[in-house]
């Protein structure tokens, strides 16, 4: 089967290349509340985090079908010593949209991730109450549905084609709450500077809850995971991405780079939003708003 797999480059807060109820799934990490990146520079506020949050969320709602599901990677973050709600948010955000809150899986990443850190520490310098402060190692996904799902509305054929493998669903634990996955490990090449999902997070997700042949949307797709993943599992895919500058990381990541673009059977496009409020943006350019985002707080 033939697949289709779009980027548009531009602000998630608007998707208005899609009309409504198009995608099938939505599956996504947003950006750390500390990213030095909005479209406008860094969030400045956390209610600035919170409004972008919330224009994704809606315009989630509107793209995707009914009865349909979207899958959320996120965690709380601790950001100069205040540890903000971001999950505790985006729950009462998605609500808010219109979504039904489904389930939380606890993505859990191995010990070995995190040794003694700063911030464990302290106690281990001063060994009295109150100066624990643990080390995180978990990362939430947070799963809303749009309404109820018409099983009956999936041809048999289709059905059979997209079984999920009952070995694979017990043996790695899938039934559970608790997910143990490795995490991209630092220095991967593709995902230099993008805080990457590992490959077997949209896995588990577009296994669980899209039908082959189906859209997978992903709003912050950054080095393309969703976008291979659902290329490897015959889904069509679209991703929105802000930084103009990815596009060669995805176009490899996805398996679209070079010769393979001419030999494979599968269909990459890319869409370029230069105008309006909710273009997409290059690095040089958040590299200069950095610098005076600095600037103007010295
Ligand atoms: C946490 S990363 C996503 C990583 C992705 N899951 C992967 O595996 O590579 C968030 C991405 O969202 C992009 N981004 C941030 N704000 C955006 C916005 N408003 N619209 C579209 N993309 C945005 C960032 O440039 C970054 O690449």
């Amino acid at each position: 089967m033939k697949t289709k797999h779009k980027v548009i480059f531009g602000n998630c807060m608007s998707m208005e290349e899609l009309p409504d109820n198009l995608c099938h799934l939505m599956v996504t990490s947003p950006p750390y509340f500390n990213a030095p990146f909005d479209y406008d520079g860094f969030f400045k506020t956390y209610e600035t985090f919170l409004g972008v949050i919330e224009k994704f969320a809606n315009e989630t709602y509107r793209v995707l079908q009914d009865g349909r599901i979207a899958v959320v990677n996120i965690d709380d973050m601790l950001v100069n010593g205040t540890k903000y709600p971001i999950v505790a948010d985006t729950f009462k955000i998605f609500q808010k949209a219109g979504f039904q809150y489904r389930d939380r899986i606890i993505w859990k990443k191995p010990d070995g991730y995190l040794r003694i850190s700063k911030r464990s520490g302290v106690l281990l310098k001063n060994p009295y109450p109150m100066y624990f402060y643990p080390d995180n190692l978990l990362e939430s996904i947070i799963i809303f549905q749009k309404g109820k799902f018409n099983y009956s509305s999936i041809p048999e054929k289709i059905r059979e084609l997209s079984e999920i493998d009952k070995k694979e669903f017990q043996d790695n634990k899938w039934y559970m709450t608790l997910w143990e996955i490795t995490n991209v490990l630092p220095g991967s090449p593709l995902e230099k500077n993008i805080a990457a999902f590992p490959d077997e997070l949209p896995y588990r997700i577009i296994k669980l809850f899209s039908y082959m042949g189906e859209i997978v949307l992903d709003p912050f797709l950054g080095s393309g995971t969703t976008m291979k993943v659902a290329r490897k599992l015959k889904r069509h895919s679209i991703g929105f991405e802000i930084i103009r500058d990815l596009e060669e990381t995805i176009r490899k990541k996805a398996g679209f780079a070079g010769l393979e673009n001419n030999t494979n059977e599968d269909i990459f496009e890319i869409h370029v939003r230069k105008s309006g409020k909710y273009r997409c943006i290059d690095t040089d350019l958040i590299e200069q708003k950095k610098k005076s985002y600095l600037n103007s707080n010295e």
